[in-house]
């Protein structure tokens, strides 16, 4: 399961990259509205540091196939290789996606809240397909379920659009999918943050080091004995 940031804070993704082993970006226009800053810039800003090899996806907003297909021309164009382009799973998307399908243009199908979108948006050649788990699950549907029954859609019916879910607010979420071997997985730092955070494990640690301070001496470790 690949791994994504979804944010577009800079200094945060650097960060997350650091210590995190993060497959790419993912913005959408709220996040980016959260910056403040010219949205070309912060995005080149976010592609610079990811380089070719992250992926690095980002939403359309017209409302019309036409102006989702010139959007995508002008986003391709700014951020280059391996940017992803979202693309609402809604009637006048599914006719973008599969122009931008014709024209080589990677597409990522979003707002997905049912497993039809999904279904439809992949037939259409879109390359991901994004279901929104806690958006779902707080209008009373199962997220999870959803977002595992495309995966099995995808698989059942031979096609090759990957999952990728978003909107999660926990790690036992992304944990649940990663074991049904979803394809990707997008989530805000916090979440990120919270994959491995675990009180136990920091006191375990905690434990090894007193007890090498008390046999070594304070402030010694396997280096410096
Ligand atoms: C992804 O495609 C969505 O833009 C994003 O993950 C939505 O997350 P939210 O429900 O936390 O806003």
């Amino acid at each position: 399961m690949r791994l994504l940031i979804d944010d577009a804070q800079i200094d945060r993704i650097k960060e997350l990259y650091e210590y995190y082993p993060v497959d790419g970006v993912t913005t959408n226009p709220t996040i980016l509205a959260k910056q403040g800053k010219a949205p070309y810039e912060a995005l080149r800003q976010i592609r610079r540091f990811v380089g070719e090899a992250g992926q690095l996806h980002v939403q359309a907003v017209s409302r019309q196939a036409e102006g989702m297909v010139r959007e995508a021309c002008r986003i391709v164009e700014e951020l280059g290789e391996n940017t992803y382009v979202k693309i609402p799973s809604v009637k006048e998307g599914f006719k973008a996606m599969r122009e931008l399908r014709r024209r080589g243009i990677l597409v990522t199908a979003t707002a997905i809240y049912s497993p039809m979108q999904a279904f439809l948006a992949a037939k259409c050649g879109a390359s991901f397909a994004a279901p929104y788990i806690n958006r779902i699950d707080n209008m009373g549907y199962d997220g999870i379920g959803a977002a595992k029954e495309i995966h099995d859609i995808f698989k059942n019916n031979g096609l090759e659009t990957q999952v990728l879910a978003a909107s999660f607010k926990n790690s036992m979420q992304v944990l649940e999918l990663c074991r049904h071997g979803i394809g990707a997985a997008t989530v805000a730092p916090d979440v990120m943050e919270g994959l491995a955070k675990n009180q136990a494990v920091t006191t375990a640690v905690e434990d090894f080091i007193r007890d090498f301070e008390d046999l070594a001496g304070a402030g010694k470790d396997m280096g410096t004995c």
